[in-house]
């Protein structure tokens, strides 16, 4: 299973991402976290303490280059993160959950970081996962890595969605996107709701219902405050979480 995380900037994906990786490792599922953002804070966000140890996707280019002139095919054929010399070299494990990050992209001219993202999506439709196994990508705001059919490889993707109009209307300009590249299945996940009004002021704004809602929770403003890892947090999220890991499961 691979789940792809999209949404205006600063609705709680990489929160969210953190608390669906919790609940999927409790579920004893092996969960493959990559850090998109140009700016990466999944891994305090997941508790992973030596995050600098992790060398950035972004510096596999170069290595990828070798291997090509060396062998025949595609350095991807038959990627898989457990046993694929390659990959284990970008990644850092911390208590079943692995992570690793696009690193520090270097914007070419016109603002894109290509050949990051071009690592990435090859990444993403070669790798062949067990049932066990699942691929969460956590992205920058927007709908830039659809754009440029980063995304195009993987089977879910949720759009988070705050009770704001500006929010809807990224989420719908996303879905947009996602349908166009064909992405099999599209979940709004909401967040920060604080009432029925905002729970009612989502569910007509997107014409259909989010398949979870995320309290607005001083829990997790007091854990980012204090730099704490939110990944096993459930106290004060009623029963989001686990809404949203049925949701993925659902498949
Ligand atoms: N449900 C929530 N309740 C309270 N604060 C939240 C919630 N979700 C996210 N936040 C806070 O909002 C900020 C942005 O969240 P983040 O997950 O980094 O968003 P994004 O990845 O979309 O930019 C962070 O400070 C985070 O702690
Ligand atoms: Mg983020």
């Amino acid at each position: 299973m691979k789940i792809a995380i999209s949404g205006k900037g600063g609705v709680g994906k990489t929160t969210i991402m953190a608390l669906l990786a919790g609940k999927l490792r409790q579920q004893g599922r092996e969960v493959l976290v990559i850090d998109a953002d140009p700016s990466p804070h999944m891994a305090q966000t997941l508790g992973v303490g030596n995050a600098e140890e992790v060398k950035p996707i972004a510096e596999m280019t170069k290595l990828l280059a070798e291997r090509a002139g060396k062998s025949e095919g595609s350095p991807f054929y038959n990627l898989n993160p457990d046993v694929n010399d390659l990959l284990q070299d970008f990644m850092i494990k911390h208590e079943n959950i692995r992570l690793m990050v696009l690193g520090a992209v270097q914007v070419a001219e016109g603002g894109c970081a290509c050949p990051e993202n071009h690592v990435l999506r090859k990444m993403l439709k070669k790798m062949l996962l067990t049932a066990k196994e699942v691929v969460l990508l956590d992205m920058e705001a927007g709908v830039e890595h659809l754009g440029r059919g980063t995304v195009a490889g993987v089977d879910q993707l949720l759009i988070v969605v705050i009770p704001s109009r500006s929010s809807i209307r990224t989420a719908l300009k996303i879905k947009q996107m996602a349908e166009d590249v064909k992405i099999p299945r599209v979940l709004f996940v909401a967040n920060m709701v604080q009432d029925e009004e905002d729970r009612q002021f989502l569910i007509d704004a997107l014409g259909e219902e989010p398949v979870a809602f995320f309290p607005d929770s001083s829990t997790i403003r007091k854990a980012e405050r204090s730099e704490t890892a939110i990944i096993d947090l459930e106290q004060g999220l009623e029963d989001a979480p686990e809404q949203l890991l049925q949701a993925v499961n659902a498949k």
